[in-house]
Formats: C-alpha cells, structure tokens, sequence
C-alpha cells in the first residue's frame, strides 16, 4: 500500500543483528506487518514500532543489543512507539527481560513471529511469547514475494534449531530442536520467489547439512536446481560430521550448485575440538576437504574459527594457524571465545582453564594477518580473468559502478550497464582483500519471468 495510504501509527522499523536465520526472520516479521496494514518507517525516530531481531552468539553480539535498547528508549518516549526485542536474546532472556529492561513492551522468541502483529497492537500488559514449536506444529512463515520486491538473490529457510551440542555454543539454547521444512513447501518457495524476479537462492539453517524435510539435503539441492528460471543456488551453514559424499558429488554434478563452500572448522586442534565436542578431528576435516577438492578443484572454501578456547595452548595454536596454512581458506570468520549462560564450555571454565585476553588478542590478531594475506593472493590470482558475475545493483563502496558476485561469492564492483538479475562477464583488473574490481565485456538480460512464452530466455548484449 502506498506509505501515505497507511493510518497515523502505523510504521515498523525493524534492527536486524546476528547471522542469515536472522535476516530471514526479519523479512518474514516486516511481511507478516505489511499484511496487517503497517508500513515500513524510514529511520526508527520515524516508526510507531521498533523490533530489534538480536543475537546472543557472543557477550559483545548481546551488548550491542543493550545500547541499541537504550538509544530507542528516547524515540519511545517521544514518540509513545512500541518497543520490542525477537530473536535469540529475546529466547534466552524470556520474560526476564522485561524486568531488566523497564522501558520494553514485548519480547518474541524466533518461533513466534506469527505473533509480532497481535503484539503490535496490543496497547495492554507487556507481553512475553517464547514458547518453542515442535516438529510436530512448526509451520515455517511462507516467504511473501511481494516483500522481496527487486531482490536478485534470496534466503529459503529449509530447517530450523540445532541438535548439536557443541560446547560453546548457545544456538541449541535459543533456537531449539532441528525441524526440517517439507520438500514441496521448498520447491514452492523457491518457485514463486522465482516467479517475483529472484535469481539466486540461498538455502539456510544451523545445520542445514542434517536436513530431514523428506530427502537428504543433497537430493533437497538436486530438486530445488530443478525450479525452471533459477540461476545459482548456495546454501549454509553446514557442520562436517554431516557433509556426506553424497553432498560432494553435488558440487560436481549439480552445475547450479556454486562451487563455494562455508564449513567452520573451529581449531585446528584435535584436543580443542573434542572439548568443543564437535565430533571430527583435525584429519577428518583435512580428509573431506581433500575429496571435494578431487572432486571440484576450483571450490572455494571458507570457515570460522575461534581462538582462545578455554584450554588452548601454544601449541593447540600452533597447529590452526598450519591448518589455515595447509587448507588456504579463500576467507575466514575468527572470533575470540566469548563464555556464553546455558552452556557446557562455560561450566568447564575453571577446570580447562581460561586463556588470558591479551593472549587471545594476539592469537587473533596473527590469524587475521595471515588470513588476509592468503585472501589476497587468492583474489589476486583473478587478475586478468574475465568472470560472470549474477549482478545484484549499484555498488555499495562506489555509486559509478555496478556490484555482482562470481561463482566463487566474491564481490566485484564493476564498470557497466548490466541491470540487477543479469548475468555479466566481467574483466577483472584489481583485487582486495575483500572485494575484485573490473569492467564488463558482456552481458546476458534475465529471461522475463518463467513462462514458457520466452522460450530463449536471455538476450544476449555485447558491449
Ligand atoms: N551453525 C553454524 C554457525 C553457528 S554460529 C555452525 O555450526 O557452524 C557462527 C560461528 O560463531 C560459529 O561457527 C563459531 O565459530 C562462532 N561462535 C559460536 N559460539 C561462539 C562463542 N561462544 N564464542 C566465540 N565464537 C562463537
Ligand atoms: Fe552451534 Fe554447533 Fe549447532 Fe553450529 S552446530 S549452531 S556451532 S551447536
Ligand atoms: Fe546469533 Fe541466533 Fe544467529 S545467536 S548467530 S542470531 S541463531
């Protein structure tokens, strides 16, 4: 609806912290209030509702929350807009947060979205849902095309919780068992997002390598390539006790499977990772990665990894930094542990014994150096290559170019013409640690919709 159709009162921003689950859920609550008359507010100062959709994954994730919380609390008060916290410190917390937080007029657990417009409008008591579904009820909130608008690349969720029980981790905490989303419910999402101008699906959950929606996951990925008018599918996050060869063969077989991978190692040490309780050792993952890489030479690789677990001496140190030297990561996400409530790691704290901050620091901070370098010479080696590129828009770092991801997930801001949903080949002349740049040679038009009516599909544009 137009925004000066919408009543008085009625505009929503919504603060999205934490990872794609995350994302996905603040979409689906932005849908769930357009359908109920809201419209989307362009700065909080300007909504009647603020939703902050938070992470707990580490303390300063949670703290970042607090000082947003405390910086709407002005808008709240001038404004008389509702205040409220989703997402997965709204999960841990509960209805205690309401009591830490005076100012909070609701608090929404990740199952409950369903309810976000009742609790909009509620002017009553404050108001804490965050039961969690079964698998039994769960009904996942459908994606709403409408909402996705001109959006090139998307998010599907396709299972939900995690029953893992790594050690540091409060993701089980917060977000509950796995429930596996229908294969059909799937496929149909992925068709009509398709159906709205979406190239590009991203398949998530916390372990979407465990999926158990009626097929494997591997098979799941094999129907989903078959959505006439889809370009590219990726999908995270994946644990590697789960990653079956059958998932490998994917990569190879399915040509609408991108060869980038993200499987988070966490250490390169054995003794770590068994306090981690992550259930592989340090070879086991060396002998995967080995088979994908004979199998799809060219898969870029990334991970996460974190330093200063409770425990980790020099040597446990010693041994990531030769695995990251060995494997040659095309990028890596490394944090520093962050002892989390409900979880085993923490117990443990006292009998493992905490590494010292500035220790960890150093660690991170060596990681991180030779992390970029080896980010670097990879990104480099494109030099002079020209790759096709799913352009997605204007570039975010310089409005004169246009912005577009390899197959590989890199970003390539570019010089060109080729509009969003296009596919380009781009000459690349410079690269970065985090992004490549270059200039266009070519480019393909997205087919008009998916009716067989445009049977080329593309037209093809020579520069
Ligand atoms: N389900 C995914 C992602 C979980 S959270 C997986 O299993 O890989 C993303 C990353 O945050 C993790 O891979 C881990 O590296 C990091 N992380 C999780 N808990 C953490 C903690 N307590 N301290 C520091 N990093 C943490
Ligand atoms: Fe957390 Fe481990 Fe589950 Fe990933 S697999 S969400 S790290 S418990
Ligand atoms: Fe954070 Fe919850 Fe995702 S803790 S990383 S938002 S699942």
């Amino acid at each position: 609806m137009p925004i000066d159709a919408v009543p008085a009162g009625k505009r929503f921003f919504i603060h999205t912290f934490g990872c794609q689950m995350n994302e996905s859920d603040s979409s689906r609550m932005a849908e769930a209030l357009l359908r109920d008359g809201w419209a989307a507010a362009e700065a909080p100062d300007a909504a009647d509702l603020i939703v902050l959709n938070t992470c707990a994954i580490r303390e300063k994730a949670e703290a970042k929350v607090m000082s947003a919380l405390g910086r709407y609390r002005l808008v709240r008060a001038q404004r008389g807009a509702r205040l409220g916290v989703a997402g997965c410190v709204a999960q841990a917390e509960k209805a205690r947060l309401l009591e830490r937080v005076p100012y909070l007029d609701f608090v929404l657990g990740p199952d409950q979205i369903s309810e976000l417009p009742r609790l909009a409008r509620a002017t009553g008591a404050r108001e804490a849902r965050t039961d969690f579904v079964g698998s039994e009820e769960y009904v996942f909130p459908r994606a709403d095309p409408r909402g996705v608008g001109a959006q090139v690349s998307a998010f599907v969720t396709v299972m939900k919780g995690c029953d893992n029980v790594c050690s540091f981790c409060i993701v089980p905490h917060t977000r509950g068992r796995e429930v596996s989303r229908p294969v059909p419910e799937v496929e149909s999402e992925v068709a009509r997002l398709v159906a709205a101008g979406v190239r590009e699906v991203t398949l998530i959950g916390q372990n979407v390598n465990s999926y158990a929606g009626g097929c494997t996951f591997a098979e799941l990925v094999r129907r989903v390539a078959k959505v006439p008018g889809l370009q590219r599918i990726r999908f995270t996050t994946s644990h590697p006790q789960d990653l079956s060869p059958e998932l490998m063969r994917a990569f190879a077989e399915v040509p609408l499977l991108m060869p980038h991978f993200h499987l988070p190692v966490q250490s390169g040490s054995s003794a770590v990772l068994e306090r981690m309780r992550r259930r592989y050792t340090c070879d086991d993952y060396r002998a995967k990665i080995g088979s994908l890489r004979a199998l799809v030479p060219d898969l870029a690789l990334t991970s996460d990894i974190i330093v200063g677990f409770p425990g980790e001496t020099d040597q446990d140190f010693a041994a990531t930094m030769a695995l990251v030297e060995e494997l040659r990561f095309d990028n890596l996400y490394s944090f520093i542990y962050s002892p989390r409530p409900h979880t085993s790691a923490m117990r443990h704290l006292g009998e493992w014994g905490e590494v010292a901050r500035e220790v960890a620091v150093r660690r991170l901070e060596r990681l991180q150096a030779r992390q970029r370098e080896i980010s670097l010479e990879k990104n480099r080696a494109f030099v002079g290559r020209t790759v096709e590129l799913l352009v997605e828009g204007p570039s975010r770092t310089d409005a004169a170019k246009r912005m577009g991801r390899t197959r590989w997930n890199q970003v390539v801001n570019f010089e060109g013409l080729a509009p969003a949903g296009a596919l380009a080949q781009v000459r690349v002349d410079a690269a970065s640690v985090v992004a490549l740049s270059g200039v266009e040679r070519s480019h393909e038009l997205p087919p008009v919709g998916v009716e067989p009516s445009h049977p080329s599909g593309r037209r093809l544009r020579v520069l």
